[in-house]
């Protein structure tokens, strides 16, 4: 006899993945046979213009051995092995995301470091008891990748969690100067690919924020405004 029950329709790779995920970015971070052929350095370095080292380094330098680190979405390439080799093994750094194959590549990647956990969980709702204080809470790409609402969400997650003293480290785009020709190109990329990419050319980082007011926002743009990092920290 067939067994019809629904639960057997559904594939874990795609169990619990938000509507936005599979709707826009299925291929990029969803489809577990494209997430292998993505997952490397190179991919990234196109992507960004030659610019990721760069904009890596901009977390990579907040970042100080001993440090408590949660970064909110799993990245291709080496770049959470970086940031957990630096953080090293008198410290912490947990790594969330919300698809289970970029779940699977992290915890591949990070295996053996056992200051390391790779916990499931939409960034937006990270609690539980992974939890903890941390001295550096890091956004890498991840606000341009969804809707509005969930920007809101996100970064007033982030900054209701940041400790006083930690700092909170937004790596994203940015709205790149007219001369940049570049801007031509993400254009029509965002047009087809990154619909929810606009809104960082439009919106601060801090307007995503309820209590903006409460923070010190320290903004530096890079390649003629195409990206930005933004370092947040509580008012004295
Ligand atoms: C950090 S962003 C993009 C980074 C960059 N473009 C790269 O080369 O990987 C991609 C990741 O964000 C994750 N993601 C999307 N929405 C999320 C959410 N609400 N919470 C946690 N992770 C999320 C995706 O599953 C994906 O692994």
């Amino acid at each position: 006899m067939t067994n019809n029950h629904p639960a057997l329709a559904i594939d874990p790779y795609y169990d619990g993945v938000p509507a936005y995920m599979t709707e826009v970015y299925d291929w990029a971070y969803v489809d577990p046979k494209w997430v292998r052929a993505l997952d490397h350095n190179w991919v990234v370095r196109v992507l960004l213009f030659l610019n990721d080292q760069r904009l890596m380094r901009a977390y990579l330098n907040e970042i100080k051995p001993g440090m408590r680190v949660w970064q909110l979405a799993h990245v291709y390439g080496d770049l959470v092995t970086r940031a957990a080799e630096k953080v090293g093994p008198t410290g912490a750094f947990h790594l969330t995301d919300v698809t289970p194959i970029q779940i699977e590549h992290g915890t591949r990647k990070l295996a053996g470091m056992d200051w390391t956990k790779v916990i499931r969980s939409d960034a937006a709702a990270f609690v539980g008891e992974e939890f903890v204080d941390y001295d550096l809470i890091c956004s890498f790409f991840l606000l341009h990748e969804v809707p509005d609402e969930k920007k809101f969400e996100i970064v007033d997650h982030m900054l209701n969690s940041l400790p006083k003293g930690s700092k909170a480290v937004f790596v994203d785009y940015h709205n790149p100067a007219k001369w940049q020709p570049i801007r031509y190109i993400l254009n029509v990329v965002n047009h087809y690919l990154e619909p929810f990419a606009n809104a960082l050319w439009k919106n601060e980082i801090s307007s995503y924020a309820s209590k903006a007011d409460c923070f010190t926002w320290r903004k530096r743009t890079f390649f003629g405004g195409v990206y930005q990092c933004v370092v947040v920290e509580h008012k004295p």
